[in-house]
């Protein structure tokens, strides 16, 4: 069966999973882009039960938007394990970033059972398998901002109109990432704001002359519409503000239009543009904390979400491991490990990312 051939009902959209690969259809033809968009990100719907919990997490941020995650589910608990099919060697080599995703997965779900009618609770579990485990109970129902931000946030990789934003809501984006022994620092002063740049220039250079960095990167961008609706995964060229063109032509124009100088002033225009920097450490430097620092991100993102506050994540100085220590110690943070940087602002919005459904990513117990 091909995505093709699927015939799911005469006008139902649906997001399924064949044996070879996630579908998203209406009817008898695949969905457009923007009509995939809105499938995916239609709001959370509280009869949905815990398959609607499951949608949620798979709603988080994620490195390079490969959804590094697989869910068992029960009546009693779900767990969330990780993929390591999915895992980034390049760009990620300790999994920092893979289970940083597995925490905005966790905290999105968290969020949403408020909202879904569930009582959760999130347990770290140190085995072999280093998972989440979400025990569930039903409780009512009730209304939650939060909650009803994860089907709205986005990583925005806009320039942004260089608004401060102010000392109240500064104040709400920052309490509400700091969770779980997670420090959130924000950095609004401009003479700092530039130290970081550099940083992300520096960082940026070097990833880009690595030839493993930027096979790893390419391998992830799905250039054209139609490839994004087919993986219904990976970094789409509309969700980084670039046109969909066909894949061989992209392929070919990239080393002309993705240049070092090009993407390093597109970062300095992104921050020059931006009211301020959020710079997240969780308390240790192993798997518990970095799912630590991506449940804190998630959860100032939804709140920022809330307050109509854009953010895109700069990781370059986290990333690049010859930077890290430097950047710890302009940031102050002693010996602990910078976990990720997210700038934040007033801006537009762009085309969403995609994402496969959950019975691509449900594993029977
Ligand atoms: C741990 C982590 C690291 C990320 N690093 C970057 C980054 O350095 N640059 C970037 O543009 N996006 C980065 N992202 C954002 C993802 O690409 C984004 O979450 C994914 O494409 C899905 O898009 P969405 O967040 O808009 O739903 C990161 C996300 C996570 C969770």
């Amino acid at each position: 069966m091909n995505r093709r051939s699927m015939i799911l009902g005469a006008s139902a959209m649906a997001a399924v999973a064949t044996n070879a690969r996630p579908v998203c259809a209406l009817g008898s033809r695949a969905l457009t882009y923007s009509e995939a968009e809105a499938f995916v990100w239609r709001p959370l719907d509280a009869s949905g039960g815990v398959s609607e919990l499951v949608r949620a997490a798979t709603l988080g941020a994620n490195s390079h938007n490969t959804q590094p995650w697989r869910f068992m589910v029960s009546a009693q608990e779900i767990t969330i394990g990780a993929d390591f099919s999915r895992r980034c060697a390049a760009v990620d080599p300790d999994d920092h970033h893979l289970f940083a995703s597995l925490g905005c997965a966790v905290e999105n779900m968290v969020e949403a059972a408020v909202l879904l009618g569930f009582k959760v609770e999130a347990r770290y579990e140190h085995t072999s398998q280093d998972r989440v485990t979400i025990s569930i109970d039903r409780s009512p129902p009730s209304r939650s901002e939060l909650a009803d931000a994860i089907t709205k946030r986005q990583n925005t990789r806009a320039e942004y109109d260089g608004r401060d934003v102010s000392a109240a809501d500064l104040n709400t984006i920052g309490t509400a990432g700091t969770l779980d022994g997670v420090e959130c620092l924000l950095v609004t002063e401009r003479r700092r704001m530039d130290a970081i740049l550099d940083y992300v220039v520096q960082g940026n250079t070097a990833q880009m002359r690595d030839q493993a960095f930027m096979a790893e990167l390419i391998a992830w961008i799905r250039f054209d519409d139609n490839m994004a609706v087919e993986s219904l995964d990976g970094l789409s060229a509309r969700s980084s503000g670039n046109p969909s063109l066909p894949a061989w032509i992209a392929r070919r124009l990239l080393p002309f239009v993705m240049t070092e100088k090009g993407e390093n002033d597109k970062y300095a225009k992104h921050i020059r543009s931006s009211a301020g920097i959020a710079v997240f450490a969780a308390a240790s430097d192993d798997r518990a904390g970095w799912i630590a620092a991506g449940r804190a991100y998630q959860r100032f993102a939804l709140q920022a979400t809330v307050l109509g506050i854009r953010h895109a994540f700069l990781n370059q100085p986290v990333e690049v491991p010859s930077l890290r220590p430097q950047f710890a110690s302009y940031m102050g943070i002693g010996d602990r490990r910078p976990d990720l940087v997210v700038r934040f602002g007033r801006g537009p919005t762009l085309p969403r990312s995609l994402r496969r459904p959950i019975q691509a990513v449900i594993d029977q117990p």
